[in-house]
């Protein structure tokens, strides 16, 4: 499986990114398949090697997701279940780490652990700034 330096992997060297396809699977899904449904048990975290992604929110929003794209990480930080269900819009390759295998997949690689950081924090100003948006709508404060 060969990782390319894109999205949460960007900036890698060779080396680091023949180390980190090490400890990752490669899985397929097909067009239209259910990858993550929402509520169910996390298994697995997910780099999108090749194909696109579509994540529903329960906000009932859509996100397209594309190559170096990663998802999957919150039910396994925090053991709640899927936050939302995702769908394979093309045909999907990616890269995976399981459930028991993240925690020590993170601490082998900062610069990861760090890139999903920034994507939590980014997801957690637009979901606040559409917390707002809604609130307003609906006459809430
Ligand atoms: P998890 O909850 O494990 O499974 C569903 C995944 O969808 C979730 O992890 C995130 O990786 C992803 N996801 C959830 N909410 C959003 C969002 N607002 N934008 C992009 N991706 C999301």
């Amino acid at each position: 499986m060969e990782l390319r330096p894109v999205g949460i992997f960007q900036g890698m060297s060779d080396a680091d990114l023949k180390k980190v396809a090490r400890t990752m699977r490669e899985i397929r899904h097909p067009k239209g398949a259910e990858v993550m449904a929402r509520g169910a048990q996390g298994v697995g975290f997910m780099v999108i090697l090749e194909g696109e992604a579509e994540v529903k929110t329960v906000d009932g929003r859509s996100r397209k997701l594309g190559p170096g794209d990663h998802f999957g990480e919150m039910a396994l930080l925090d053991a709640e279940g899927r936050s939302a269900s995702v769908m394979a819009r093309t045909d999907l390759v990616a890269a995976a780490v399981t459930e028991w295998g993240f925690k020590p997949f993170l601490m082998e690689h900062p610069t990861i652990a760090y890139r999903l950081l920034e994507t939590l924090s980014r997801r957690l100003r637009e979901a606040e700034a559409s917390h707002g948006t809604n609130a307003k709508r609906s006459g809430r404060s």
